[in-house]
Order: C-alpha cells, then structure tokens, then sequence
C-alpha cells in the first residue's frame, strides 16, 4: 500500500518507518524543512534506540520516503495518517487542535477522491467528525472515509512498543475505513496482536482514558510514597507489595518526582477540559493533575532540607534533564520546574544529560552545562539524580564523593540503597524511605569544606536506625 505521514516527529518518524518495514511504501511530510533536510541527509533529528538503523534500511530499500510537499505524499495514496502535535492551548488546557485541522485542510484540497484519513495524534473526542465535516465541506463529491487509530507508544522504547503492541486500536465507523486500517496492520495481526474495532468516538476517548489512568496509579503511588516517608515504611516493598497483586500489576509503580513529558500532562489537562465541557468532572483525574503540579517544584525542598531550608549560595549538580531515559525530550520534564525552584530559592546549578543537553538548551538558562556526571558533581554542594539513566545506576561513588564539596545526594529515582550509600559517606534522601541524616545538622554557615564533611558524617551517625 502507499501511505502518506502528515508530521515526521517522534510519532509519525517511528511509525513511519515501522510500516515501512511491513512492507509498505510510506512518504512522510513535515512541514520543517530543516528536519526533512536532515533526514533526507540521513540524520535522524531525535534521540530513540534503534530509529536510525531503520530509518537507513527502509529508505535504502525504497520503501521510506521524506518530502516537504504534501501533494507529493498524497499523489496516489491508500492511506494518509495524521500524526502532528497537539499541545495544550495556551491559556486553557484544551488541547490544540490547530494543527491537526489544518494538517486537514491542506490534506482536503490535495486528497484523491477515495483515500482513508487515519488520526494518529492524540486529539479529544469529536475531533474525527470535525475532520471529516472540513474534508467533506472542501471535498463534496469525494468518499472520505476518517478513522481513528490511537498510539500508545513510550518514547525510549518507540519501535518495541510499535511493533509489539498490547493491542492495536482501530475506531472507524464504515467498513472500508476498517479494512484499509486493518490491511496497514496485517503483519503485526498475523503475529498475533489484537485489534480492538470500536468506533470511532470510542477509539478517541480509549487513548486519554489510557493515559489519565497511568497518570493516576503513578501520582497515586508518589502519594503512598510521601506517607511513607512520614510512617517509616518503604516505598519500594509497598509498591512491590501491591504490584504482586494481578489486579494492580507491577508497572507505573515506581515514586518519583511527579510525571512529565510530552503525552501524560497535556492529555491530563485536555481530558479534564473535556469533561467539564460535558459537565462531568472527573474528579480524580483533576486530584492528579493538581497533585503532580505541585510534586515537580516541591522536590527542591527535598534538596534544600539537607541545608536546614536554606540553598542560597550553594552548588547544586543536577543528573538527568530528560523526562525518562532513552530519550532527548525535553517537553514537560519534571528537571525544568524542579531547577527553576532551586534557583528560585538561591542555589547555583550544574547539569548534564547524556542525550537532552541540546534540547535542554532551548528551556534551561542560567545553568552550568557539563561534560559528564563526574564534571557536573565537581565542588557541588549537593547532587540530585532526576533521570533514571542507564549510566548513573552504577556511578564511582568514592570518586563521586571526593570531588564533591559536600556529599549529599538527593536519589529521586530511588536507584541507589540507603544503607550503601551511608556506608559511602553521604548524607542520602530519596523518595519514600527515610534520609540517613538529620537534615537540620548540615547547615555550616562558615562553607568550610571539612566541617561540612565532617558533619555529615555525624547528621548519618545520629539518623542510626532511620536509615
Ligand atoms: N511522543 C509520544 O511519545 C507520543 C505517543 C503517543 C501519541 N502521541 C501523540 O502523537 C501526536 C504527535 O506527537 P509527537 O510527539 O510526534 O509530536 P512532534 O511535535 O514531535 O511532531 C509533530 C510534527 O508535526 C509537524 N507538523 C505540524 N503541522 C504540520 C503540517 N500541517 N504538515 C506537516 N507537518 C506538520 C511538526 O513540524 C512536527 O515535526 C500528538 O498528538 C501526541 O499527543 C505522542
């Protein structure tokens, strides 16, 4: 089949190239020449294991193609999805459907008369029969047919999750909308991944109820987490604890600093707008959204604690800028609000990400961008492990400890152990289990290297039993 891919970002560039390798030939058009130009010089303008690879192997077999001119793509295609961004609109929360609408009309006015339109964006809904009054309006003799097919994929793990999906959601009201659908998907069907056929209003709503309920369990789970903090019990065995539970399932259990990213937030906000416009609120969905707000400023304090409230003046190293690992995206990142309140609150900071430095530089100013972890820690007061990356599972703690002016780590990824790292010498807080100190003991006015060291080697002894 030919297919058409309006917007080549993290969605349309992976899903692109993944029905490409089913076999068929797939054009995808952006509208940023610069990305299209890159990608036609065999760049790849995002960061997501593997892309590359299959981005050079389909375009090298013919199969994937990359053009600004949309009546390119559309000359003689089967099917054109829609896959451009939709942010939440400045001011209200709605999502922004700008884009896709007019993605919409500049499809109409090319389209031949008997083409599928497929919604790949996240968009709320009603917004497939808005799409297909624009193109019925512009195009009044043609046969549209509009489908909605939802994404659920992660960023990080974009092609697994494409090519491995959990189920494959297809919401169209006309046969001919479901069996080109069906058609596109046949490879993964054959390897046995259910489609779910619903219509097309239904498709719409499955993906935000999707995303709100991950959001949920995870703001519910950073709840218990704080709880915890305060009862003395451990996040991690609770999470396990419930996670054992077929029921709950072990995944999006894990406490942090609040979600980000580019779905989870603007899909929260979009769906909440939807249902007031309904009127039916939906209450806990507005509870996370609210309660997650809040988290991603609040882990400063969790920082600024281990200095009896007091930052001003103080170094503190940042790892980790990326929402998740294995990725560059910046959009939403818990890092972005978290560093604004330490500066807020007087702090100087260093930072480094092995892949979002680029992005990080359009959002973070005022920062200390650095080489590597061990760079970023150097003479820094304290340091915060704000990404779970790969590469600071397993960091030289000794070397870690000797280059800081103060060893105070603040895991709000939870990935190191308590106990090792007081054995190490730090004063340690994380998310949900006690700090192995007394936070109100490292505040030393005088800034003497020694005396803080010193001190926190004593705030450790006196937490004892707490750790
Ligand atoms: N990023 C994810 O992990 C993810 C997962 C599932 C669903 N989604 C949804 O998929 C949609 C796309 O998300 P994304 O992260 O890929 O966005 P993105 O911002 O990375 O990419 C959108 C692309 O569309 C292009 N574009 C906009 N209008 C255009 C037009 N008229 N013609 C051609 N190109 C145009 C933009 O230049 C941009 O490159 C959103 O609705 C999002 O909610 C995203």
């Amino acid at each position: 089949m030919r297919i058409a891919m309006i917007g080549t970002g993290y969605v349309g560039l992976v899903s692109g190239a993944c029905i490409a390798d089913f076999g068929h030939r797939v054009t995808c058009v952006d509208k940023d020449s610069a990305k299209i130009c890159s990608l036609k010089s065999g760049e790849i303008p995002i960061y997501e294991p593997g892309l590359k690879d299959l981005v050079q192997a389909n375009v090298h077999q013919g199969r994937l193609h990359f053009t600004t001119a949309l009546s390119e793509a559309l000359g003689g295609a089967d099917a054109v999805f829609i896959a451009v961004g939709t942010p939440s609109r400045r001011g209200d929360g709605h999502a922004d459907l700008s884009y896709v609408y007019e993605a919409t009309r500049e499809i109409a006015a090319a389209l031949s008369d008997s083409a599928v339109v497929i919604t790949k964006s996240t968009v709320p809904v009603g917004t497939g029969d808005e799409v297909e009054r624009i193109i019925r309006e512009m195009r009044p003799h043609g046969d549209v047919s509009v489908v909605s097919n939802p994404e659920f994929l992660r960023e990080g793990a974009a092609i697994h999750d494409f090519k491995h999906p959990d189920r494959i959601v297809i919401g169209a009201d006309d046969e001919r909308g479901k069996k080109i659908v069906t058609e596109i998907y046949r490879p993964l069907y054959l390897n046995q991944a259910p489609i779910l056929y619903t219509s097309r209003r239904t498709a719409e709503l499955i993906k935000y109820a999707s995303n709100a309920f991950l959001a949920t369990k995870i703001t519910f789970m950073n709840e218990i987490a704080d709880l915890c903090e305060k009862v003395g019990a451990d996040v991690q065995e609770v999470s396990r604890g419930i996670g054992l539970d077929n029921r709950i399932g072990p995944k999006f259990l894990h406490a942090g600093p609040g979600f980000g990213g580019s779905c989870f937030p603007k899909d929260v906000r979009a769906l909440i707008k939807t249902a007031q416009d309904y009127d039916v609120p939906l209450r806990i969905v507005e509870a996370t959204e609210s309660v997650n707000e809040t988290r991603k400023r609040a882990m400063a304090r969790k920082v600024s604690a281990a200095f009896a409230g007091v930052l001003r003046g103080e170094t503190v190293a940042v790892l980790g800028l990326t929402f998740k690992p294995n990725t560059d995206d910046m959009r939403e990142a818990p890092a972005i609000p978290l560093i604004t309140a330490l500066q807020d609150m007087g702090a100087r900071v260093r930072v480094y990400d092995p892949m979002g430095m680029e992005q990080a530089k359009q959002v973070l100013t005022d920062v200390t961008y650095c080489q590597g972890p061990y760079d970023c820690v150097e003479e820094a007061d304290a340091a915060v492990i704000v990404t779970e990356w790969e590469q600071f599972r397993a960091l030289e703690l000794e070397r870690l400890r000797d280059l800081m002016a103060c060893p105070v780590i603040v895991d709000l990824r939870n990935i190191y152990s308590p106990e090792a790292m007081k054995k190490q010498g730090f004063a340690y807080a994380c998310i949900g289990r006690a700090p192995t100190f007394q936070p109100v003991n490292l505040y030393v006015p005088d800034h003497s290297a020694s005396s803080r060291r010193a001190n926190v080697v004593a705030s450790s002894d006196t937490a004892g039993g707490r750790s």
